[in-house]
């Protein structure tokens, strides 16, 4: 594949595809098909390779190998035995068949993904009489197989684990946010990365190493190793060094202050520890503190933060709220305030009227990012806008 035209399918999470044309665009790539949880370009193998270390909005990237279309299931079996496999990967290799289904020729989802497991294995046994195994959690090779109706798209998932695992992280919180949802949240807001950014219920520190990483034009994966195209047959290592190369070696300040803070010292501890592989890490200011006592730290600015959802903490959640919502206009003045929550009542006690909200899913659970914009020298906390925004782009977490 690698001198060919490649189509490239980059997955995202339910509302962020946007987003990720957007970023697309900014990293060349101007033709951009926007799918549902799904961006598409044309490239080249550079540019898959490129995509996976650079992707900031994206959780695989997927090359595709075979479309066709069927009229049952034991058409399934009999188009994707005509693939050859053995192309892609050899017998020493474990793999996986994973992907999507939205089709009533299935009445089991995952059965079209046994019948193309089976027909990799059965290309195998006949060509070499022996078959390579199948790993459903870290498999090396992944196939993705997206049936739509009666269309089947087979693709080869060439990051393999989602690239949400960034590989920065050693230590996580209670309620940890996805990495790709925390570019996309900085995204959304449209930080420009000059203006000081602030995270006052930072747990982990997910928001402010993706900030960091994003100011300082570092790529999102520069600390993970594991990706599937490496397990390819046609993998092409000087390629993958060629990328690697362009990679700044010495980041020697970031363009903005990023700040963030925790009541819990175990949390800002986890911060701390994430932030220490990272070469940007020494930049990010951490401190242990209550989000109320922190002194604003520049003229103008934003705020990027999820504070706690509250599930099992009463009558108290609405008042934590109640204070944050008192705490920006008295002492927030000059700041985009973001705050992302599952806690729908809690966000009535906030008090203030947020002038954008945008629909955001973290897991299971529904979520709104809301903006709240005060306005700068006011004392009574204006707003920059004082329009309710509607609910527009969605944004779902894993
Ligand atoms: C939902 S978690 C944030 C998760 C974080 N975004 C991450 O990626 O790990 C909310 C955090 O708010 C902190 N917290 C609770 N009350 C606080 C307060 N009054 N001031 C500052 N932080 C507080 C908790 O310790 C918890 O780490």
């Amino acid at each position: 594949m690698s001198a060919e035209k490649l189509t490239i399918t980059l997955k995202t999470i339910y509302g962020l595809e946007e987003v990720l044309a957007e970023e697309l665009a900014e990293l060349g790539f101007k033709k951009t098909k926007v799918l549902n949880r799904a961006v598409q370009i044309e490239g080249s193998l550079r540019d898959v390779y490129f995509l996976n270390l650079h992707v900031r909005c994206a959780i695989s990237v997927l090359v595709e190998i075979e479309k066709f279309r069927i009229r049952n299931e034991d058409d399934l079996y009999k188009k994707a035995s005509r693939i050859d496999w053995t192309k892609y990967f050899t017998l020493d290799k474990t793999f996986a068949v994973k992907g999507a289904v939205f089709s009533d020729l299935f009445s089991h989802s995952q059965y079209p993904f046994l019948l193309v497991k089976d027909a990799i294995v059965d290309t195998f046994r006949d060509k070499f009489d022996d078959r390579p195994n199948v790993n459903i959690k870290t498999p090396q090779v992944v196939f993705d197989v997206y049936l739509n109706k009666d269309q089947v798209t087979v693709s080869l998932n060439t990051s393999g684990a989602p690239l949400f695992q960034r590989g920065y992280r050693q230590e996580v919180g209670i309620a940890p946010l996805n990495e790709v949802v925390a570019a996309g949240l900085l995204r959304t807001s449209g930080w420009d990365m000059k203006s000081t950014l602030v995270d006052p219920f930072c747990g982990s520190g997910t928001i402010l190493i993706e900030a960091a990483l994003m100011a300082a034009g570092l790529p999102p994966q520069i600390e993970r190793n594991h990706f599937a195209f490496k397990n390819f047959e046609n993998f092409d290592s000087e390629l993958w060094d060629s990328i690697l190369a362009d990679v700044p070696k010495r980041v020697t300040g970031l363009p903005c202050r990023i700040i963030g803070s925790d009541l819990s010292a175990d949390m800002v501890t986890k911060t701390r520890r994430n932030l220490r592989g990272l070469s940007i890490g020494r930049f990010v200011e951490t401190n242990v503190n209550g989000f109320d006592e922190i002194d604003k730290p520049d003229e103008t600015g934003i705020m990027i933060s999820n504070p706690p959802y509250g599930e099992r903490m009463g009558d108290e959640i609405d008042e934590l709220y109640e204070e944050v919502g008192n705490w920006m206009k008295t002492k927030m003045s000059g700041f985009n305030c973001w705050i992302l929550s599952s806690n729908f009542e809690a966000f009535k006690h906030v008090g203030l009227r947020p002038d954008r909200k945008v629909k955001v899913y973290n897991g299971d659970l529904e979520c709104s990012f809301r903006r709240y914009s005060i306005y700068e020298g006011s004392k009574k906390g204006k707003y920059m806008n004082n329009q309710e925004g509607k609910e527009n782009t969605s944004i779902e977490n894993k």
